[in-house]
């Protein structure tokens, strides 16, 4: 089966397709420059940006994967969550190519792309298995119980992961987005050099909860100090990849559960990786280019979801939308 899968949740359009659940095509327009000047995305801007290339982006992906349109059996996109103009780019888009097309139309939540991206140099993984969902937005801690299963275990209580990546960035004068610049000044810096205090783990129900506000505050602290900047990136590395890495293997130890799934753009973090793979785990990753928001990670979960029945084209796309 030939698999269309569009991403327009935030500032990145994504198209990609996947032919027997292998991915064969993924093309990402990243809008980084058109927001960076404003410190943050505007989803006017955005939407508009989505609108302009989402045209050239599908032929791109056609043309890499030697795919005609009329030969796509499904189409599918990120229904939620995102900002709502931009999702509804992607979404009717991908509405009116499926009506077009007369291939059933295939709604995906956005988190749930994430997670089978890191599967998808592991088509034989399975349930159960941990999931660690760390990007711009969102950093979830869910048991994925079976497939379309998920227990949300924690999530932060403040700033995702990479927000508090790039929010350190700022503050260090780097660019966006933060996670890869910071991750670059902190091989030059002493990971020990600023103490930096470890946020508190939760207890009872909220034991699995993380928080990176503290720790973004005492950054600012470390630099209205005048510290060395490439120690106050590895420093704040450290403290956040320590943080992530104890409350996830902490809910290892308690599940019983030994495969962990790490996904959305701080899995990209090497500091992390080296940390989490000292920990004995199986590890699943997404492969290059997949960590990131993109469409083949929305064609992919179509694609193993894919039980013979479409979504009715009437259904929302929907700016708020948990998974579990
Ligand atoms: O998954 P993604 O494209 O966005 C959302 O869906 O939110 O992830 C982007 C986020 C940014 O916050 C970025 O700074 C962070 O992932 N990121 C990183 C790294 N690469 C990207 N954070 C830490 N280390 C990295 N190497
Ligand atoms: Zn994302």
């Amino acid at each position: 089966m030939i698999a269309l899968g569009i991403d327009t949740s935030c500032d990145d359009t994504g198209v990609g397709l996947v032919r027997g659940g292998r991915v064969v095509a993924n093309k990402v327009a990243s809008q980084t420059l058109l927001h960076q000047r404003f410190g943050g995305v505007v989803p006017e801007l955005a939407s508009r940006e989505h609108t302009q290339v989402i045209d050239g982006l599908l032929e791109q992906a056609l043309a890499e994967a030697g795919v005609r349109l009329r030969d796509v059996e499904l189409v599918a996109a990120t229904r939620g969550p995102g900002l709502i103009g931009a999702l509804l780019v992607g979404y009717t888009y991908a509405k009116g190519l499926a009506l077009a097309l007369g291939k059933p139309f295939v709604a995906v939540h956005h988190l749930e792309g994430h997670l089978y991206a890191a599967l998808a140099d592991h088509p034989e993984a399975l349930p159960p298995f941990l999931a660690l969902i760390a990007s711009g937005g969102h950093s979830h801690l869910f048991r994925v119980a079976a497939w379309g299963r998920y227990e949300l275990l924690g999530a932060t209580m403040d700033d995702a992961a990479g927000e508090a990546f790039d929010k350190v960035a700022r503050l260090l004068g780097l660019g966006y987005p933060g996670g890869p610049e910071v991750e670059k000044l902190a091989a030059q810096g002493d990971p020990q050099a600023v103490p930096f205090g470890m946020p508190l783990q939760g207890q009872g129900p909220g034991q699995y909860a993380f928080s990176f506000s503290g720790l973004k505050t005492a950054a600012l602290r470390a630099v209205e100090k005048g510290l060395d900047k490439a120690d106050i990136a590895a420093s704040f590395q450290r403290v956040a990849v320590e943080h992530l890495a104890s409350v996830v293997l902490r809910a290892a130890r308690d599940t019983g559960l030994q495969t962990l799934l790490v996904t959305g753009g701080v899995a990209q973090n090497r500091a992390l990786r080296e940390r989490l793979e000292q920990a004995g785990l199986r590890l699943l990753f997404p492969p290059r280019g997949m960590a990131t928001d993109n469409g083949a990670m929305i064609a992919l979960a179509a694609w193993r979801r894919w039980s013979g029945q479409g979504d009715p084209l009437s259904l929302p796309a929907a700016a708020y939308l948990p998974l579990a």
